[in-house]
C-alpha cells in the first residue's frame, strides 16, 4: 500500500507540474500583453511538459497494471475524457515541436495564434482531467 501511493503520488507530482506548465507557459507568452521575445524559451519548456504529460499518463497506467494486473475499469464518459486529453496532449507536442522547427519562418501575428492554440489545448485537457476523476 504505501509503495503504490508513493507511486502514484510521485507521477502526480510530474503530471501536475506538467499541466501548470502547459498552460501558464502558454499564457505568459500572451498575457496581459504579448511576450513573443520569449516565445522559443517558454516553447522549448512546453515541449518538455507535454513530453511529461504523456510519459506521467502513460506510468498511472502502467502502475495500475503492475499493482492490480489491469488498467481501471472507465465508465464511457471517463473514457470519452481520457480520449480528448490524449488528443490535447499529442496535439499540443506536435505543435510545440513544429514550431521549434520551422518558427523562423512564421510572422508575428502566426505565433500568436499557435500560443493561443497551446493555451487552448492546455485549458481543455485540465477540463477533461477533472472529468476523468469524478466520472471514472
Ligand atoms: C497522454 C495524455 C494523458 C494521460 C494518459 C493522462 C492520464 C491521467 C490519469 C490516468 C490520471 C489519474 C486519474 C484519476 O486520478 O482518476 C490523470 C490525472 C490528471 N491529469 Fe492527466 N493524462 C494525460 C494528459 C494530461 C494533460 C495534458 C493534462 C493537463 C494539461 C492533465 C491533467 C491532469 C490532472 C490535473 C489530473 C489530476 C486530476 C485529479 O485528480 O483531480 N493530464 N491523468
Amino acid at each position: 500500500m504505501g509503495s503504490e501511493n508513493l507511486a502514484y503520488a510521485l507521477i502526480q507530482v510530474v503530471h501536475n507540474f506538467g499541466a501548470a506548465a502547459v498552460l501558464g507557459g502558454a499564457v505568459f507568452i500572451l498575457w496581459p500583453m504579448p511576450r513573443l521575445e520569449f516565445a522559443h524559451a517558454f516553447a522549448r519548456l512546453i515541449l518538455l511538459a507535454w513530453g511529461a504529460q504523456i510519459a506521467s499518463g502513460i506510468l498511472f497506467g502502467l502502475t495500475s497494471l503492475y499493482y492490480y494486473g489491469e488498467t481501471p475499469d472507465l465508465s464511457k464518459l471517463a473514457m470519452a475524457a481520457l480520449a480528448i486529453k490524449v488528443v490535447a496532449a499529442i496535439s499540443g507536442l506536435l505543435l510545440t515541436a513544429g514550431y521549434l522547427l520551422r518558427r523562423r519562418s512564421w510572422p508575428r501575428w502566426q505565433v500568436k495564434r499557435i500560443f493561443q492554440w497551446l493555451a487552448a489545448l492546455a485549458a481543455i485537457a485540465l477540463t477533461a482531467a477533472a472529468f476523468l476523476r469524478w466520472f471514472s
